[in-house]
C-alpha cells in the first residue's frame, strides 16, 4: 500500500489497524559512469514498494533528495545541506505524527544521510523530552535501516559480487536500479576496471580523487537479473524487520 496512491479515507482506515509506516529516503547524486542519479532513492523505493505490495504495510512517498554536497562536482547532483534535511524530515515526521502515526521506519539508500537522519531523530525526540512531566502525549518511535544492512542482504550482495562491489556506485545498487528500470541500462566500459578507494571531503576533493565518481567498485557487472535477486531477498527481510520494529516495546 502506497500513501501517494491512496485517498485520505484509505489512510484513515489504515490508521485504525496500524500506526506504523515505512518512508524510503535516499539521494539524487552521481553514481559513476553507468549508474543512475536516482540510485540511492530508487533502491529503497523499489524494495519498499514490493514489500508493501506483499504485506499491506503502508509505504510513504520517497524522500528523494538528501545530503550529497560531496557529489556536487558531478552534473545532475542535487543536495540539501544537513540543516535543511533535518528540518524537512522534522516536518515530514510531524505531519505523519499529527495523523496518528507513532512508529516511523526510515528506509535509507545513502550513507551520507545517516548523520542527518540521526540528528533529525534527536530533534523530534527533543520535542517530547522538553514536555512537562506527566504529559499524556503518546511517544513516537523512529527507526533507521540502510537497505544494504537488512539481515542477509549484505551477504547476498557479496556473494553475487565477490570482486568490485565497492562502496559507492556499487555493483549491487546499480543492479537494483537496472531491475527497476531496465530501459535505463547503460553499457559503459570502466577505466580502471575497479575504482580506487579512499576518504572524501568536499565536492572538488571528490572529483579530484575519483574522477568518474565511483569508489572501489566495478558496476559494469550490474544486470537487471542480479538486481532482481537482491530485491526479492531484501523485500522479505524488510517485512520481517518492520514487523520486529512494530512489536518492540
Ligand atoms: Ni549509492
Amino acid at each position: 500500500m502506497q500513501l501517494h496512491q491512496s485517498s485520505w479515507p484509505e489512510i484513515e482506515g489504515y490508521l485504525k489497524r496500524s500506526n506504523g509506516i515505512i518512508v524510503p529516503i535516499g539521494s539524487t547524486e552521481q553514481h559513476g559512469p553507468n549508474g543512475l542519479l536516482g540510485t540511492d532513492a530508487i533502491c529503497p523505493e523499489v524494495i519498499a514498494k514490493q514489500a508493501g505490495d506483499d504485506s499491506g504495510i503502508l509505504i510513504g512517498p520517497t524522500f528523494n533528495v538528501g545530503s550529497a554536497q560531496h557529489h556536487l562536482g558531478f552534473s545532475g547532483t542535487i543536495t540539501l545541506r544537513p540543516s535543511t534535511m533535518i528540518a524537512a524530515m522534522y516536518d515530514w515526521a510531524s505531519s505523519l505524527i499529527r495523523h496518528g502515526f507513532e512508529r516511523i521506519y526510515w528506509f535509507n539508500g545513502h550513507g551520507g544521510n545517516i548523520a542527518p537522519i540521526n540528528s533529525a531523530f534527536a530533534e523530534i525526540y527533543s520535542e517530547y523530552s522538553f514536555q512537562r512531566a506527566g504529559s499524556n502525549r503518546r511517544p513516537v518511535k523512529l527507526f533507521l535501516r540502510n537497505w544494504w544492512e537488512l539481515p542477509g542482504v549484505g551477504d547476498l550482495c557479496r556473494e553475487i559480487f565477490p570482486v568490485g562491489e565497492g562502496s559507492h556506485a556499487t555493483a549491487s545498487e546499480v543492479s537494483v536500479t537496472y531491475y527497476a528500470y531496465p530501459d535505463a541500462v547503460k553499457n559503459v566500459e570502466m577505466t580502471p576496471k575497479i575504482a580506487p578507494t579512499g576518504s572524501i571531503r568536499d565536492a572538488d576533493d571528490y572529483r579530484r580523487q575519483f574522477p568518474d565518481g565511483r569508489i572501489g567498485s566495478d558496476p559494469s557487472q550490474a544486470t537487471p537479473e542480479k538486481g532482481e535477486r537482491i530485491v526479492k531477498a531484501a523485500k522479505k527481510a524488510l517485512v520481517r524487520d518492520f514487523e520486529a520494529f512494530m512489536q518492540a516495546s
